[in-house]
């Protein structure tokens, strides 16, 4: 059996798919969770969890969550995109709650930050954990805003960070960009458990996504987690061969169909600034 953590687990977002897989998963180690979400949770409750409803608007309410708590699982808040406005208190000031909790608890955060942080990379660059944001919308804006709060947190008050950009986490591939981006429930659940027992982690980005050959990503700090993915989507390629849109914007870059929401701009001249993309 895994370790288990001396303090229990806050999981928010434990409503929603990912918050389910690590709540099944973590419950299943014997873990000590606190689960939260604004919507109810589904499914049976694990042996040795509780489930609040909460609102990550509601910053009083994160800080009496996490009160007794040593590590947040913050999985929580608008996972697609949507409009400012809606992005905005889930996203940014949730976050900060989230936080001040950590801060509060001395208590470490994994972020489930995401591709979309950096969406506008074009699928023929190898990213290592230290790339530009390119954000590609206003939900991939607000991951690359949760990242450097994260780095704030850690610099000006010490609290450590474990920013996941997760690529696309789902039981299997669906599209052939999911054989560079797909991230395996299995893989995902053992990154959580690293993330929260490694002795240090400080502020750090994982590209959240299984071995799979086809990656987009490189260098990141999991040999600092003590973290390596174990599934891979190279045996879907047959499956998936064909699998992409006719959307030219959508196929050049990283962040897939987001990067071709609401797309305006015209002209394809290539600049200079960020290599012409
Ligand atoms: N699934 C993926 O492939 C993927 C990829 C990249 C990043 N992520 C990130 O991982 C996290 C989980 O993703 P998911 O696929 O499980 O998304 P999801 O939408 O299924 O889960 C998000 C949960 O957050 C809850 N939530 C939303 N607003 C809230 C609020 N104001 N207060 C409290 N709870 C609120 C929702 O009720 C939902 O249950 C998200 O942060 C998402 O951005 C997921």
């Amino acid at each position: 059996m895994a370790d288990i953590p001396e303090k229990p687990v806050l999981v928010t977002g434990a409503a929603g798919a990912l918050g389910r897989v690590v709540a099944r998963g973590l419950g299943a180690l014997g873990w000590k969770l606190v689960l939260t979400d604004i919507a109810a949770f589904p499914d049976p409750l694990p042996a040795g969890s509780r489930f609040v409803r909460a609102d990550l608007n509601d910053g009083v309410a994160m800080l009496r969550l996490a009160e007794g708590c040593g590590m947040i699982l913050h999985f929580g808040g608008v996972s697609v995109e949507r409009p400012f406005e809606e992005v905005l208190g889930p996203n940014i000031r949730g976050l900060y709650h989230i936080y001040e909790a950590a801060r509060r608890e001395r208590a470490r955060v994994l972020f489930a930050s995401s591709n979309h942080s950096i969406g506008f990379h074009a699928r023929d660059e190898a990213l290592d954990d230290d790339c530009q944001f390119l954000p590609d919308g206003y939900y991939g804006l607000s991951k690359a805003y949760g990242e450097l709060m994260g780095r704030m947190y850690w610099f000006k008050h010490g609290v450590e960070n474990v920013n996941v950009r997760i690529g696309s986490s789902f039981p299997a591939p669906v599209d052939a960009r999911m054989l560079s981006t797909w991230l395996s429930y299995d893989d995902l659940v053992r990154l959580c458990v690293r993330a929260t027992l490694a002795a240090r982690v400080e502020s750090c980005v994982i590209w959240g996504a299984s071995a799979n050959s086809r990656t987009y990503w490189r260098r990141d700090a999991r040999d600092t987690l003590g973290w390596a993915p174990a599934d891979s989507a190279d045996p879907y390629a047959a499956q998936m061969a064909g699998k992409v849109t006719d959307n030219p914007v959508v196929e050049r870059y990283q962040g897939g169909a987001y990067t071709g929401m609401d797309f305006t701009r015209t002209g394809g001249v290539p600049g200079r600034m960020f290599g012409g993309r």
